[in-house]
Order: structure tokens, then sequence, then C-alpha cells
């Protein structure tokens, strides 16, 4: 298939998952999703980043983001898997896990690379948004696991800047002062934004979180 880009709607399809058949868009319902891709189970990297991803599910439900994870090998590999991750990990993994033996989700996705490894999947991870279009994508090698703070940055970000006419400068945390959109005079900007406006340059104006 073509490559995923920003802004497609992410595919739908149905897979086996560690929680049974699930259809994708079903699972999603009205809210958010992230999808992660993992090379292979019973690895070590992977199995530190889905013991953080379940620790971090309580702050992906407060911002209605439903996880689910994949990895090539099957179903039942899974579930056995799942324990050494609750075990070492000190969690119970909470999410689905796709056992894409046929590698269809990873092609639908384009989360194989040959270059890096001809079967195993890349680590990917794209941000689906509540209208199903695809919001963010990142594509991580096999040796470097994932920081999950960022990607409830990310979440944060992109739903701060979906509700409101702002966009989130370098390194910007929840709660910080944001940047007004480009495309807003300034005089309309101190309409819109009661708490008031900053104008560095007149391209650069800051203000303080809306939501804060
Ligand atoms: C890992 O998850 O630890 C891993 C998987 C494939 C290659 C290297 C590391």
């Amino acid at each position: 298939m073509a490559t995923l880009r920003l802004g497609d709607t992410a595919p739908d399809f149905t897979a086996v998952t560690s929680e049974g058949t699930l259809n994708f868009y079903d699972y999603l319902g009205d809210g958010w999703g992230i999808l992660f891709s993992h090379p292979a189970d019973f690895t070590p990297v992977c199995t530190t980043e889905l013991g953080t991803a379940a620790k971090f599910k309580d702050e992906f439900d407060k911002r209605n983001v439903k996880m689910m994870a994949l990895s090539v090998d099957g179903a039942e590999s899974h579930k056995e898997w799942i324990k050494d991750i609750n075990e070492t990990q000190q969690t119970v993994v909470n999410f689905p896990i796709i056992a894409d033996e046929d590698r269809k989700v990873s092609d639908l996705y384009d989360m194989i690379h040959p270059n890096a490894n001809d079967t195993l999947t890349v680590r990917s991870v794209f941000i689906i948004g509540s209208d199903k279009k695809v919001k963010l994508i990142l594509t991580y090698p096999a040796s470097t696991g994932r920081n999950f703070y960022e990607l409830l940055r990310v979440v944060d970000s992109l739903q701060l800047t979906a509700n409101h006419k702002v966009a989130t400068p370098a390194n910007w945390k929840n709660g910080e002062k944001v940047v007004v959109s480009p495309a807003i005079p300034t005089e309309e900007a101190k309409q819109i934004f009661s708490r008031g406006v900053e104008e560095v340059k007149p391209y650069l104006r800051l203000t303080p979180d809306p939501t804060a």
C-alpha cells in the first residue's frame, strides 16, 4: 500500500489480539488511539515498553486515548509473554496486542522496513484522532525504546491545538505558554486570548495555555 501520511484516514482492520478478535474502529469508538508496533515477543526492550505503556494507561484514559500494540507473533505467544511483562515490570498489561502473524496490519501501516529487517516490524507509533485521521507518525529502530512521556506530551499538544487557535513550542508541556497560530493577526489574537498576548516578534506571539 501507499505510505501513510499525516492527515490520511487510518486504515481499519479486524485482527486477532491477546484479548480476542477486535475491529480497530469499534475498539477506538469515538475516542483517540495509539497503535504501536514491536519487533517480536520475548525481547527485552519491548518488554520494558509494554510494561511502561500499561503503567501509563490511566493517563491515556484521561485523554480518551486507547492503546493497541502489535507484534508479529501469535496470540498464544503474546499471552505467555504478557505473564513475563507483568512479572518483570510489576504491572498488568491492560490493552490488546495484535497477533500479526500474517503481517496484514504491519503491511497496512507500513511497519516493516526491509532495509532494517525484512521480517520484523520496526517501532512505529501512530496517533489517530477521534476523526480517524492520522495525527502523528514516529518510527524508531528496534534498538531504541520509546519515550511514553513524549507520547503523552504530543497527545496533549494535538488535543489542545485541535480545539484552540494555538501551536505548542519546543519542549512544551501541559500548562506552559503556547504560541498563537500564525494565521491570526495580533489584534484579533488579543480579542480571542483575553489572558494576554505577548508579542515577541510580529510572527512570534505567546499566550497562556487556554486550558490551564
Ligand atoms: C528488543 O525489543 O529488545 C529488541 C528487539 C529486536 C532487536 C533489538 C532489540
